[in-house]
């Protein structure tokens, strides 16, 4: 099991490799009001797409759109609380374990948060002046990329935990034995010249 002093320790690892500073959440704070107005249209992209799209539409239960639409609508209006406290980045977390029993790939996730920082992009380069959207966007893409890398990690490692808990094996004689099987992908996969 992963303990929530853990997780906050990644959050820490992701804040500091992308970047994202407080002065990114004053900066979201502030354009909040505008932002808000192009939640539909990010929320119609995003499930649009996916809908679409038969591998990705096949994920969702009939008539689950609206209620997925508001989850994702409430997801987008957080970003611009400015706080990100212990609860909002455990919410992450919990995204990435919700994925695990829903069949979202990360693969999946990774192109959707892509999608919504370029829709994203595309507001804010419409409707701000270009020095207010490119530090805008700085802000949106900081803050999305350490959540992207949080719910791609909680999925990742709850994944394995989950796997070692129900098949009864320690850590580390899976680490030991995952050793041998490594090597054997490493052959496969190795770029040939
Ligand atoms: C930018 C990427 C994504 C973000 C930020 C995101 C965010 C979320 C959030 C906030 C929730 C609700 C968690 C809660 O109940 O509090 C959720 C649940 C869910 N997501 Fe995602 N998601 C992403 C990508 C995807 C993709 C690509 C799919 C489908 C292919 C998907 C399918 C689902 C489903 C089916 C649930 C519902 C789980 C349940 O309650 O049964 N998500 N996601």
């Amino acid at each position: 099991m992963v303990e929530k002093e853990e997780v906050l320790r990644y959050v820490e690892d992701l804040i500091r490799l992308t970047g994202f500073s407080e002065k990114d959440g004053e900066t979201l704070a502030k354009y909040r009001d505008v932002a808000l107005k192009w939640a539909n249209d990010v929320v119609k992209e995003f499930y649009d797409t996916l809908f679409s799209y038969e591998p990705t539409a096949k994920v969702f239960r009939e008539g689950e759109r609206p209620l997925r639409e508001k989850t994702l609508r409430e997801w987008y209006e957080r970003l611009f609380d400015g706080k990100y406290d212990d609860s909002f980045w455990l919410w992450q977390w919990y995204v990435g374990i919700i994925h695990i029993k829903r069949k979202v790939y990360n693969r999946y996730m990774l192109a959707m948060m892509g999608r919504v920082q370029l829709a994203f992009l595309r507001k804010a380069l419409s409707e701000l002046p270009p020095d207010e959207a490119i530090e805008l966007c700085t802000a949106f893409k900081r803050l999305t990329d350490v959540i992207a890398g949080l719910i791609a990690e909680s999925y990742h490692l709850t994944y394995i935990y989950s796997l070692e808990a129900v098949a009864g094996i320690k850590p580390a004689l899976a680490e030991k034995m995952m050793s041998l099987h490594l090597n054997r992908e490493l052959e496969k996969y190795a770029p040939r010249s």
